[in-house]
């Protein structure tokens, strides 16, 4: 199973949509087996995938409650399936923000690895397991990057982009020390065809360092329905410009993970 993580500090620049959408095309276009995880306390990937419920199990059992950490939970007793035939998720609940809490005040050195952990029991079980973070580094994300091997980083044009990527390659390269496989991969969202957003994206993509997706997702007002719908945007809309770019990231996704001899994420 190939874990990746989409993250970013900041907030509203399509770490959700571009989870879900590529979580679906992997899942439901392309017939991998896919499990979603909900690391933001938001839970709208949990929406998207009609799996939300306040009280419901999910993240927090799995974090909390797991029998390797004398609980009674097993992985597959958080895993809910979808509307979606090829696409199970472990969604978050309204105890997440706790859970950060209560992972914080514990002093056991697993709690980083917890997910990880969790996450061996099922690791034949799927090919991708696509998780969608917030924006803060709290315990629930980091226990997300302790287990992914890819990190995805949405970066929209705008003036404080530059630091937001910065900011994230160098808490990466802290997390590395303790999980030096880890990599970072930015992936341009909402590109509007305008001189700055085409210089950004020409600066990003050949001088700035960092490893970018050739493909960049085009900013498309149907996305916006897709939200307020709570659907998947490829399902929502398979035709819609962005969709297609969505798709055009899973093809580099999949060339890079599995055709490159046999690199596991
Ligand atoms: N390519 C796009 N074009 C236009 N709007 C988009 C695009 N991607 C996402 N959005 C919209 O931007 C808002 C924030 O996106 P979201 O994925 O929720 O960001 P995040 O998870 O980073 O907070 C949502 O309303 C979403 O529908
Ligand atoms: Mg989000």
């Amino acid at each position: 199973m190939k874990i990746i993580a989409v993250m970013s500090p900041k907030g509203g620049i399509g770490k959700t949509t571009s989870a879900d959408s590529i979580a679906y095309i992997l899942g439901e276009e392309l017939k991998k087996r896919v499990l979603i995880i909900e690391g933001d306390q938001q839970g709208d990937t949990s929406d998207t995938y009609g799996c939300y419920e306040p009280e419901g199990i999910g993240m927090s059992e799995l974090l909390e409650k797991h029998v390797s950490v004398g609980g009674s939970f097993h992985t597959t007793d958080t895993i809910k399936a979808t509307r979606f035939t090829h696409i199970d998720m472990i969604p978050a609940n309204g105890y997440l923000m706790q859970t950060d809490m209560n992972l914080l005040m514990k002093s056991e050195d697993n709690q980083i690895f917890r997910l990880r952990d969790a996450l061996g029991e099922v690791t034949d079980a799927y090919d991708y397991c696509i998780c969608d973070c917030g924006r803060l580094f709290d315990m629930v994300v980091i226990n997300i990057l302790m287990a992914a091997g890819l990190v995805i980083v949405p970066i929209k044009v705008g003036g404080y982009e530059v630091r937001a990527i910065m900011n994230m390659a160098e808490q990466i390269e802290e997390l590395k020390q303790i999980h030096p496989a880890l990599r970072i991969k930015a992936l341009l969202t909402m590109r509007q065809k305008n001189k700055t957003s085409l210089e950004f994206e020409d600066w990003l993509k050949n001088t700035s360092g960092f490893d970018v997706f050739s493909t960049t997702i085009r900013r498309s007002v149907i996305a916006e329905r897709a939200a307020i719908e709570a659907r998947p945007l490829p399902e929502f809309s398979p035709k819609c410009i962005a969709s297609k770019d969505y798709r055009d990231v899973v093809a580099e996704l999949v060339e890079e993970l599995e055709e490159g001899e046999g690199r596991d994420v």
